[in-house]
């Protein structure tokens, strides 16, 4: 799959973001070896810090499927905002344990994208290596 048609796929999710609260719309694509994708957006909450965010929607729906970090290639952060989506602390905790170091990460906006990955995101991270 292009990096296009995974970015196509996470704006398409972004569509169907619950964002009432802050208005910002987030999407995002989890992209399987064996070309699965799975769909995610941001869930909101009047109780915020309930919020669930478009990348963490996507990665579980993967793993809820029954895929494992090692089964992913790619995943694809899209907003709507002047700045390309750069996933939350949160966000990079989680994806450092549930996707490969070195998977492909595009973060996008409406106007142009960047390619990363959780490694250079989230240097030094702690993990189960730690325990
Ligand atoms: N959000 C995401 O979905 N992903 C991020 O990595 C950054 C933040 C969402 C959470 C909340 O719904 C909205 O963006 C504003 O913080």
């Amino acid at each position: 799959m292009t990096d296009q048609e995974l970015l196509d796929r996470a704006f398409k999710a972004l569509e169907n973001a619950y964002a009432p609260y802050s208005n910002y719309r987030v999407g995002a694509c989890v992209l399987c070896k064996d070309g699965t994708t799975f769909p995610g957006c941001n869930i909101e909450n009047a109780s915020y810090g309930a919020t669930n965010c478009a990348e963490r929607t996507a990665i579980f729906s993967a793993y809820a499927n029954g895929y494992r970090r090692d089964d992913i290639e790619a995943i694809a952060i899209v907003c709507e905002g002047k700045t390309m989506a750069s996933p939350c602390g949160i966000c990079r905790q989680v994806l450092s344990e549930l996707i490969p170091a070195d998977a492909k990460m595009l973060l996008a906006n409406r106007e142009k994208y960047m390619e990363t990955t959780i490694e250079e995101l989230l240097p030094l991270s702690f993990g189960s290596k730690d325990l």
